[in-house]
């Protein structure tokens, strides 16, 4: 584990050296982004130095060199996700692009009365693009649900059937922290002839994620959730599904002819990237990678369950505090949503800020979970590689002393 080979990820990490509200900072909002190591701000530093061009486009020497570190990291998450080859990798804005475009591009095929079957506990940005298209269309908009410990009985799987023709969901959420079984869902999806997309927003930066093994049809996920830069996304899809897709936006770079009233367009992967593209975005998310190869998933998520064991065991010791989602810490990644007995996630937030703690009130994006479990909002704390033990006792001392903040004696 990370912690036995005495190694101080935070070192690598200049933004957390920084004092809040006169503290040390406690970064715990890792799932809504997560900080930056050195190599990565020096890697997009350096690209804007020594090598900035507009790529696939010129023939001049930075042009070429663009090109080239935007290939590169391309094949950089090839070989993270263990992609065939570099044209199944598309580069988008954000988990969120990449989802509107899979809707929009994949919609062509949907017939009415076609189920689209999604988790409940879905980000908003897995929902909305389907449920647009679903009504556009005429589809049947359908949904798993969850049992009391956050995850997903037996007899919910049924709902895959001959009628469902794509399943989207979140191989973790960003709630409950629930690790779900994408590879079963993805071959009870096949053997019904169905579509699987993946978000992999919230698992790729903490677990290792490799498309043949849980055979995605399609993957998506952000670079700023796993150390890399915001602004640049991916979106995996299986080469011969992609190049059945139209594409999604239009413009420079993505055509192969365009007449005054008639256009045929490049092939995959270019079809998918209209437009100047993030070059920085993509030599950040190399190093990104890189960074995280270089300490190994498997370090990451056995440092991130001690961490979340020993939170969630505090937590549990706090007699106002309840947690939500999985109690067998198997299930579950380094996400936990809680609420303190009477008082208002954004006043819990507030104070943890107070203590330099950085954590997330509201409804995380995922209205349709909070209803179904009668809550309104909840205060997460997400963990992540330069986390400690020692963040953690921050974070229980200040949840030991939130209730006496407003005036309640314990
Ligand atoms: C599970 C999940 N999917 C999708 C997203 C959207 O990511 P982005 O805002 O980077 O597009 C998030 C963001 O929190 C998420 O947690």
């Amino acid at each position: 584990m990370i912690d036995k080979i005495k190694v101080n990820f935070k070192e690598d990490f200049p933004i957390l050296e920084k004092k809040v509200n006169g503290r040390r900072l406690v970064y715990l909002d890792n799932a809504a982004t997560t900080q930056k190591p050195k190599s990565v701000i020096d890697a997009i530093s350096d690209y804007y130095k020594n090598h900035n061009g507009n790529p696939h486009r010129g023939a001049h020497s930075l042009s070429v060199e663009a090109t080239s570190l935007y290939d590169d990291a391309k094949e950089a998450v090839k070989n993270f996700i263990n992609a065939d080859s570099i044209d199944e990798i598309i580069f988008t804005k954000n988990s969120t692009e990449s989802l509107n475009l899979l809707a929009y591009s994949l919609s062509e095929d949907f017939k009415e009365n076609d189920e689209i079957l999604l988790c409940i506990s879905e980000h908003h940005s897995n929902i909305l693009p389907w449920m647009r298209i679903a009504k556009e269309k005429n589809l049947k908009l359908k949904y798993i649900y969850i049992d009391e410990n956050g995850s997903i009985p037996e007899s919910e799987y049924e709902k895959i059937t001959k009628k469902t023709k794509l399943v989207s969901i979140a191989q973790m959420s960003n709630v409950l922290g629930t690790i779900y079984p994408i590879k079963k869902i993805s071959k009870i999806a096949h053997e019904n002839d169905a579509i699987i997309v993946v978000d992999a927003a919230q698992s790729i930066p903490h677990l290792k994620v490799d498309v043949k093994d849980i055979d995605a049809d399609f993957l998506v996920f952000s670079a700023h959730k796993m150390l890399g830069p915001m602004g640049i996304g991916v979106l995996y899809g299986k080469k011969h599904l992609l190049d059945n897709m139209p594409p999604f936006l239009l413009g420079g770079d993505m055509i192969e002819y365009v007449y005054e009233n008639d256009a045929t367009f490049a092939e995959v992967p270019f079809r998918f990237e209209a437009g100047t593209q993030n070059v920085e975005g993509a030599v950040g998310l190399k190093a990104a990678i890189d960074y995280i190869e270089k300490i190994g998933l498997q370090n990451i998520e056995a440092h991130e369950k001690m961490l979340t064991e020993y939170a969630v065991k505090e937590m549990l010791k706090i007699p106002y505090i309840e947690i939500y989602g999985p109690m067998d810490l198997e299930k579950r990644g380094g996400i936990i949503s809680f609420n303190v007995k009477d008082i208002h996630p954004h006043d819990v937030s507030t104070i943890l800020d107070s203590y330099g703690i950085a954590s997330r009130a509201g409804h995380h994006c995922c209205q349709p979970l909070m209803r179904y479990m009668n809550l309104n909002s909840s205060v997460r704390v997400s963990f992540y590689l330069y986390n400690n033990m020692e963040d953690i006792d921050v974070l229980i001392d200040a949840l030991k002393n939130v209730r006496k903040w407003l005036g309640y004696g314990s």
